[in-house]
């Protein structure tokens, strides 16, 4: 494949409004009101998480970055894919902080953030591309917690995929089994994917993590409803809810709320919905699995389990899976 040095070109795939905006009514005609946590990641609230990712208590990036750096080599061997040029996708990039030393060993021939935040994306992909001259850089804006097909200039390139930060935790385990079977499909047969998955531990530890002192996660978790306002014309009076996060030990997740503070009504595109004092709009949950658990899931959407590396105090896990049939 011959290419001009160090392309750059942006990708739109980004849902339309209109979809959300049925998604969003759906979930707040329900008894039990909720809003899928792909909501949280406007501008401020994805600047929001990269501040939750540096807190003492949200251990998850620390210890994971940690796992990358102890075993870097060992993960870059097993990544490599021989002469032919690969694209690295990454899923939820964000800031595309956890990349740069990847990309520093694995030299991949192009590198394709996928994240639904346009601007933040655009802000790291162009960071990226001045830093590395060799490196082809394809940011794609997309949805990807719903299937859909790499850009074709990801075609003729051997596929290797990376998601870090236990994103793969805010799904549903079975909304996780049909995320990672989509994954397997888009990789194609024999493709690497590199994933990092928070693990089941002590509950003080993990709702430390959801419930800084500074109120960082509180911020984050209200900014959602800034977001419905600013972008879906809602009139949310933020003020009037508060952050909630508790571990759920039958389901094996942290989960999110915002509590109304009062009895009032919120009007949506038109539509009212009223929420009584102490009501819960249920914004995240945020699966901890056990490595056999992790294991199980991978089994079932088409990926074998190449090899884990974890903590020392078994926090933290970094899979690495192979899609089967290669
Ligand atoms: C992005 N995701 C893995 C984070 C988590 O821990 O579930 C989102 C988050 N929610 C509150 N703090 C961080």
């Amino acid at each position: 494949m011959s290419m001009p040095a160090n392309e750059y070109a942006f990708f739109d795939l980004q849902p339309e409004r209109g979809a959300d905006l049925d998604e969003l009514l759906a979930g707040f005609r329900l008894a039990d009101k909720k809003v899928s946590p792909k909501f949280f990641y406007d501008e401020a609230g994805s600047k929001l998480f990269d501040e939750i990712t540096q807190l003492d208590e949200y251990y998850l990036t620390r210890t994971e970055m940690k796992l990358f750096d102890e075993y870097h080599r060992e993960i870059v061997d097993a990544l490599q894919v021989g002469a032919r040029e690969s694209c690295l996708v990454e899923y939820g990039s964000g800031s595309s902080a956890k990349v740069r030393k990847l990309l520093d060993t694995l030299r991949p021939s192009a590198y394709m953030p996928v994240d639904i935040s346009t601007e933040h994306l655009q802000a790291a992909a162009r960071a990226l591309h001045q830093s590395y001259p060799w490196l082809h850089v394809y940011p794609t804006c997309a949805d990807f917690t719903q299937p859909f097909e790499l850009p074709a200039v990801a075609d003729g390139f051997v596929r290797t995929g990376f998601f870090p930060g236990s994103s793969v935790g805010n799904f549903e385990p079975e909304e996780a089994v049909t995320f990672l079977a989509n994954v397997s499909r888009t990789l194609g047969s024999g493709a690497r994917f590199l994933i990092g998955v928070d693990l089941k531990k002590d509950v003080d530890v993990l709702e430390a993590a959801y419930n800084d002192p500074d109120g960082v996660t509180a911020r984050f978790n209200l900014n959602l409803l800034s977001h419905l306002n600013a972008r879906y014309g809602a009139d949310f009076e933020v003020s009037a809810f508060e952050h909630r996060a508790s571990y759920n030990e039958e389901l094996g997740c942290i989960q999110m709320f915002l509590i109304s503070l009062r009895a009032q009504t919120v009007t949506l595109s038109g539509e009212h919905f009223s929420f009584g004092a102490g009501e819960r709009i249920h914004t995240e949950n945020s699966y901890k699995y056990a490595p056999e658990e992790f294991s199980r899931l991978a089994r079932q959407s088409g990926f074998d389990l190449t090899r884990v590396w974890i903590d020392e105090r078994g926090w933290f896990g970094v899979f690495l899976l192979e899609v089967r049939g290669g």
